[in-house]
């Protein structure tokens, strides 16, 4: 289970001479449970641990299940600070830390406790990020694009030349998975609603208006009835099926969320039983599909591939900060937010109108 490190001097509103703030949640609700507090003292890193100045916050459709209490994986207990990863600069170092400097520029991935201005972190978790990026640029990479990577180069094994369906080609992982796309060789289709479809098209994928036409029977024709090699999908179950009937013999389906019931669900509600219906219906779909003409489906999680191979979660991201030094990947940052505007920024990604990532600017 996760535990938080730091420790809370909790005084909600301003307080003259507070150290630092902090955005924390008491309980799971909408985006206006989330508070900017000011601590009294700065956190002290422990043995192992380094304390970090936050620069930027990503923003994530999974910091809202976060706030809504139907993320699994987090059980932290409140007040807690929400905020899956975050690029900051090194502040102080616990004893026993090697091989780190104050000073020295950091990226990390911490399911929650981001939306900070300090943060305390391990050590061994940092990754190194180069001083020519922008934070905001960079912080976009920690999540979304390491997802995007790992599904495409580890889980996907895709080759220059393959085809791939993308689903929610214009959010934070879809733009990701389009851009990394494109540096790999690949055709691509994506889906997306109406408004954005020029979005995808510029990113180098054909845009499919999920709205008003059959992805289906779209993705068919265009590849003859051949299908794709690989879809992401992290829509739905009924997503999932209809995704498989696109797939070639011996392709590929990633699934790695369930974005419609997700944004649906209340806090509050029981996500715990949502999720056992999901995987029972998911093991019924995985019986079905197995072995159709060699045809598989899979589901990708950042937080256990980083647990099996922490290995690969710091090479992907050194492979992608360089990617965005090199200037061949460039997340569109739709807008970016102070901390004290986190409700704003939960508030502006759950009305979906957003294409690409939002960040908060937590110092310059
Ligand atoms: N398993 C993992 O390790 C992992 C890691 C990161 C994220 N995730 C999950 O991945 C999902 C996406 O995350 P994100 O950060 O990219 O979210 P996001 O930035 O909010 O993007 C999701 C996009 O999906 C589109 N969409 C909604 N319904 C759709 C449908 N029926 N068909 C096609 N597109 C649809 C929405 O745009 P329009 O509808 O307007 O086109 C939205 O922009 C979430 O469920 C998240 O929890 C999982």
């Amino acid at each position: 289970m996760l535990k938080l490190t730091a420790i809370f001097f909790l005084t909600i509103g301003h307080v003259h001479g507070a150290a630092y703030k902090q955005v924390v949640i008491n309980e799971y609700g909408p985006p206006d449970v989330l508070q900017v507090v000011n601590q009294a003292k700065l956190p002290e890193p422990g043995l192992g641990e380094v304390r970090v100045k936050v620069l930027a916050a990503g923003v994530s459709f999974t910091d809202t299940m976060v706030r809504k209490g139907i993320y699994v994986g987090v059980e932290a207990e409140f007040p807690f600070s929400p905020g899956y990863d975050l690029v900051g600069i090194v502040d102080k170092l616990g004893p026993g830390v090697e091989g780190i400097t104050v000073g020295q520029r950091v990226a990390d991935l911490t399911v929650y406790g981001s939306y900070t201005e300090y943060a305390i972190r391990p050590a061994n978790s940092l990754v190194a990020v180069p001083d020519n990026v922008d934070p905001v640029e960079a912080v976009s990479l920690v999540l979304s694009y390491t997802t995007a990577y790992q599904m495409l180069h580890r889980v996907g094994d895709l080759k220059a030349g393959q085809t791939v369906l993308i689903h929610g080609a214009s959010g934070a992982v879809g733009m990701a998975l389009a851009q990394i796309g494109k540096v790999a060789g690949l055709k691509m289709f994506g889906t997306a609603s109406t408004a954005k479809q020029d979005f995808v098209e510029n990113l180098g994928v054909s845009p499919i208006d999920y709205k008003t036409e059959n992805f289906v029977e779209k993705v068919m024709s265009a590849t003859e009835n051949q299908g794709v090699d690989v879809v992401f999908d992290a829509v739905s179950i009924d997503n999932f099926q209809r995704s498989f009937s696109t797939l070639k013999p011996g392709g590929k389906l990633i699934t790695y969320g369930f974005y419609s019931q997700s944004l649906s669900s209340e806090a509050g509600d029981s996500f715990q039983m949502v999720k056992e219906f999901l995987k029972w219906k998911w093991l019924q779909l995985r019986w079905k599909w197995f072995s159709s003409e060699g045809r598989s489906a899979d589901f990708y999680s950042i937080t256990d591939l980083r647990k099996s191979h922490p290995d690969w979660f710091r090479e992907d991201l050194e492979a992608l900060f360089q990617l965005l030094a090199n200037k061949e990947i460039s997340p569109e940052i739709w807008k970016t937010f102070p901390l004290s505007e986190a409700v704003q920024a939960h508030q502006l990604l759950e009305q979906g109108k957003v294409r690409g990532k939002i960040v908060l600017r937590v110092a310059e």
